[in-house]
């Protein structure tokens, strides 16, 4: 409660905070964030004053007992008893407020998905304006699929190529080739043991989309540098599959670019990794065959990883970012030699910081819709670029490849 309380009032990254932690408390901090709209709607009438008022703490321990309660195998009884049992430990008085609101909020009927006389944002627990640009751009099915698989926690999946399959298979872990993403192979079996493998750096783990976002790239003459490449997944796969291409990958963040380091050390003999501003790149204008600008963005096509971005973000900050998308995208074309293209991929959905930002660069739109398997659910934008939406099967990504034409 203590992790989802300073998820919720200091902007912390709940995956960042759950790094070693017990599944049950992943499972439940995830949980409560993913469908903290539809608890909050099923607490709300149960609470004097409303919720807003509460003290983080108790609310957190409200949404996560009335979670465990309504969505988890625990028995109702020990679910409440558990949320009142912390809730006294970390604010005494609120004991006895968390015990009369969950016993009776658990006897709510949790919200059926396909019930179209209640609202979207309560069955699907998203927030009402970024439901509204979805339905726009996905449509109907789409969007459910979408919704759907944001309120599912997402499979672990590994790059074949960077790790060591046939001793995690030894210990017993068992795996599924992707349905749509060769080489990425999805875990079925032995998570803990992949998950040591991913410390030790005997394995890489990649959402399947941002492994099709990074094959989007054409065959080019002359280098190719990815600008803001850490922790290194998009450089990697193209270090894998197309050795000769990846010359530079750099990184503003210090720490980052060490991980991004620790990524590649196992791929490309002598990576050549550097700290640097996108926005001003150390290097010599006009001199690449292509650039790879997988930019910095709301991330609203990686919910069902990062259940709290949706309530963090609003439309104002979603412009804000497009100020420095535009930059970075405009400083990655001064690189570009003529004939030259820029990758630009975001794994946000929202039309300003994907098309805008393309719209905004002197850059001829290349076709890639047929670069991705044909099983793969996309929607094509007026300027080239493709939207991956979520689905069960990945993470939600907008990629645009644009050719400098001087
Ligand atoms: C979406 S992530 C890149 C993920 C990476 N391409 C991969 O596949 O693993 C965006 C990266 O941009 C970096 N970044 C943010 N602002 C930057 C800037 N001005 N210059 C360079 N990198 C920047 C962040 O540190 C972050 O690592």
């Amino acid at each position: 409660m203590t992790i989802l309380a300073r998820v919720e009032t200091r902007g912390a990254h709940a995956a960042r905070l759950l790094g070693g932690t017990a599944p049950l408390t992943r499972e439940l901090v995830l949980g409560a964030l993913r469908w903290q709209l539809t608890l909050d709607h099923l607490l709300a009438p149960f609470v004097r004053g409303g919720l807003a008022g509460l003290d983080g703490l108790v609310r957190a321990a409200l949404r996560v007992g009335l979670f465990e309660a309504q969505r988890l195998d625990t028995p109702v009884p020990i679910a409440v008893a558990e949320a009142v049992r912390v809730a006294r430990s970390l604010v005494p008085r609120a004991a006895g407020l968390v015990n009369a609101v969950l016993r009776r909020a658990v006897a709510a009927d949790w919200p059926d998905p396909g019930d179209e006389s209640l609202p979207l944002d309560v069955r699907f627990s998203h927030p009402a304006w970024l439901l509204e640009r979805w339905v726009r751009l996905l449509g109907a099915e789409r969007l459910r699929r979408a919704l759907t698989a944001n309120q599912t926690p997402a499979p672990l999946a590994v790059l074949a190529a960077a790790t060591d399959v046939a001793a995690l298979e030894r210990e017993g872990c068992r795996f599924e080739p992707h349905p749509w993403v060769d080489g990425v192979l999805v875990v079925r079996d032995g998570a803990p043991a992949v998950a040591t493998a991913l410390a030790e750096g005997r394995a890489y783990a990649m959402d399947p989309t941002a492994v099709l976002a990074a094959r989007c790239l054409p065959d080019v003459a002359g280098p190719v540098v990815d600008l803001a490449a850490a922790p290194g997944g998009k450089s990697l796969v193209l270090a894998h599959e197309r050795p000769a291409s990846v010359a530079l990958a750099g990184d503003r963040h210090l720490g980052r670019v060490a991980m991004l380091r620790r990524t590649l050390r196992g791929a490309v003999a002598n990576p050549l990794v550097f700290a640097g501003d996108a926005g001003r790149p150390p290097l010599r204008p006009g001199g690449f065959g292509a650039v790879l600008l997988d930019a910095p963005c709301s991330g609203t096509g990686t919910l069902r990883r990062h259940p709290e971005i949706r309530w963090r973000l609003d439309a104002a900050q979603v412009a804000r970012l497009t100020v420095l998308q535009r930059e970075l995208a405009a400083a990655a074309t001064g690189l570009l030699a003529p004939g030259g293209v820029l990758l630009y991929a975001t794994c946000s959905l929202e039309e300003e910081e994907n098309a805008g930002v393309a719209a905004s660069l002197r850059l001829e739109p290349v076709e890639i819709a047929g670069r991705l398997p044909a099983a793969v659910p996309r929607i094509e934008l007026p300027h080239g670029g493709l939207v991956i939406p979520p689905t069960e099967w990945g993470d939600g990504f907008t990629v645009h490849v644009l050719r400098n034409p001087a």
